[in-house]
């Protein structure tokens, strides 16, 4: 059941401005197409009749094929830059969004991209996002095995052999606290887009809904609440993780809170963040995830990817049938990317030519 995220604090807002110039002081490096639109769906909306939904289209945050890790990694490179470094190193899955997206960036500052990619479902199979990280001249080592967990001794090991060969790698951490509260600035960014984007359509979004591990999700959290945005924020997980995932968004939003010397204070029990979705497993399609790009797509041109995105439509459609969410209210589904990856789960969307493009059962 969804409960609430509402500040309990009652800390008085910043205003955008004091926000804005805030996290203007950080070193960031600007290549994301920003801000991105917020867009209205009125043929989804009619075609679940609850809130009107709009979608703030973060996968057309330009740079191959965009996503939200455009955002971060605006933060991130900057700190590498700043650091010297000539590589990235950084890990994921095969058909990791994240990874494409340094791929693409590392080679539009002339930097290396070196990616330690855990097999996962997809395996290296070239489609998608691996086809295009090789597309982009990374260097990819394959690890075996789903279990990301292993990815922070992997990046170290690489660290060291390019190091040895002379080279300054810069490590974007797995699950490291500090490159994840560096990234997620992007996302504060994003909440004042967002903020700027609802006032001047004189809305206010009752609900926000999108795909988030932790970063995402702690930056956009941390933004709203600064703002005092009077906005549920819902984060659909797709992966299943060890530890506890509200300890570590608030503790990566306390990151926050010390690098823009802003106090937020969100605390682990303001955070709604929601397994419901994830399926079997991380990486595997789900069948209400099917349903939700066939439906996104043919009302709306949308294409959402088979891994993150889907799944959160598809908890998004789901609340709307229960009722959660009804008819007058406002809710915004952040499009977080991923959408590359479609290409790689074709198979899986069970679409064929003789039957007019239904999905089979
Ligand atoms: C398309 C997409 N959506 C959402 C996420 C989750 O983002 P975060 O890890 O910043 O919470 C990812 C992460 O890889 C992604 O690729």
């Amino acid at each position: 059941m969804v409960t609430s995220n509402a500040s309990r604090a009652a800390a008085a807002p910043t205003d955008r401005s004091t926000l804005q110039t805030a996290l203007d002081r950080v070193p960031r490096l600007r290549f994301g197409h920003l801000p991105t639109a917020l867009e209205f769906c009125p043929r989804l909306t009619a075609a679940l009749g609850g809130p009107d939904i709009f979608v703030k289209r973060d996968d057309c945050t330009g740079i191959a094929f965009g996503g939200n890790k455009v955002r971060q990694h605006e933060f991130l490179f900057a700190a590498a830059k700043a650091a010297g470094a000539d590589t990235v190193v950084l890990g994921a899955a095969t058909q990791s969004n994240w990874c494409r997206q340094a791929s693409a960036i590392a080679a539009r500052l002339g930097m290396a991209a070196s990616l330690v990619l855990v097999h996962g479902v997809k395996g290296p199979v070239l489609q998608g996002n691996l086809l295009l990280d090789r597309v982009l001249g990374a260097e990819v080592t394959i690890v075996p095995g789903t279990d990301l967990e292993v990815l922070p001794q992997h990046l170290a090991a690489k660290a060291a052999e390019l190091k040895a060969k002379g080279r300054k790698p810069f490590v974007f951490g797995w699950a490291d606290l500090r490159t994840q509260s560096t990234a997620a600035l992007g996302y504060v960014n994003a909440a004042l887009e967002l903020d700027a984007q609802l006032t001047a359509l004189g809305k206010q979004a009752d609900a926000i809904y999108l795909a988030g591990f932790d970063v995402t999700p702690a930056g956009l959290l941390w933004g709203i609440r600064a703002l005092g945005m009077p906005t549920q924020m819902v984060t659909l997980n797709p992966l299943q993780v060890s530890g506890d995932r509200h300890l570590q968004i608030a503790a990566i939003a306390g990151g926050i809170d010390e690098r823009l010397g802003i106090r937020v204070g969100i605390e682990p029990d303001q955070v709604i963040t929601i397994d419901d979705y994830i399926g079997p497993a991380y990486g595997i399609m789900t069948d209400a995830g099917r349903e939700a790009i066939l439906l996104a797509g043919r009302t709306e041109g949308l294409i959402l990817d088979p891994v993150y995105t889907s799944k959160a439509m598809a908890g998004l459609i789901d609340h709307i049938r229960k009722g959660t969410l009804k008819k007058g209210q406002t809710v915004v589904f952040i499009h977080t990317g991923g959408t590359p990856a479609l290409f790689a789960y074709a198979d899986d969307m069970k679409l064929d030519l003789a039957d007019g493009g239904i999905a089979k059962a």
